[in-house]
């Protein structure tokens, strides 16, 4: 069986791993590289009332099922076929929707929080952190998140100040020493998507 790379994107809300990530994939065949998103193991909540769930803290680590996570990047290191979990941002709840993910030789796995998980972490082969300015991040996730994931300003901002900026400083930014490179400016940075396309290039050409 050939052998599977896993390529961790961290980074901070807003920094543009998923521009990095989508860009990087956009150079490969969907057999070769697929895209996996830490947010898609966000916890269900069925439990709880919207607005308890608004209420929650999203930039913890126990926010994400990270064990589903890394069972299923075995699964996928095996050959096997998984079906993942579908998050809606708008309900801040799975749907109970799954995707099939068929294997593939190599997996971009993308997230805020996958460099702090140790198991999570051990399972990338290589690890990449998208180090973008604070102010730009927040910019970016203000008109991202009442555009596309159906909040308003004044809970976007009440949001920052209580749980993602403090949950950036313990979580993510310590995080960053686990990287193998990082990289500024997240998706617009030409020079180092260009380097990540070779190494993946390179990688499918073994
Ligand atoms: N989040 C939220 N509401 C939820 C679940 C998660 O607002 N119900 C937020 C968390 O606060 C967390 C963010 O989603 O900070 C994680 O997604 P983010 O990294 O911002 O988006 P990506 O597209 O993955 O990354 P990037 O902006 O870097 O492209």
């Amino acid at each position: 069986m050939q052998q599977t790379t896993i390529i961790g994107i961290a980074g901070g809300t807003g920094s543009g791993k998923t521009t990095l990530a989508k860009k990087l994939k956009t150079a490969f065949s969907d057999e070769d590289v697929i895209i996996l998103c830490h947010d898609y193991y966000y916890r269900a909540h069925d439990e709880l009332s919207y607005e308890e769930r608004t209420r929650l803290d999203y930039d913890h680590p126990d926010a994400f099922e990270t064990t589903l996570l890394i069972d299923h990047l075995k699964k996928l290191r095996q050959g096997k076929t998984i079906y993942r979990p579908v998050y809606s941002f708008s309900d801040y709840n799975r749907t109970g929707d799954v995707v099939e993910v068929k294997p593939a030789r190599v997996i971009i796995l993308e997230g805020i929080m996958i460099f702090e998980d140790r198991a999570l972490r051990e399972l990338m082969d290589m690890k990449v952190f998208v180090d973008t300015d604070a102010d730009v991040r927040i910019l970016r996730r203000l008109v991202r998140d009442v555009k596309e994931r159906g909040r308003s300003l004044d809970s976007v901002v009440r949001q920052y100040l209580e749980t993602v900026k403090p949950m950036h400083e313990q979580f993510v930014e310590p995080s960053k020493k686990y990287a193998d490179i990082i990289i500024p400016r997240g998706g617009h940075n030409q020079v180092a998507l260009n380097m990540l396309i070779n190494r993946v290039r390179s990688l499918l050409d073994e």
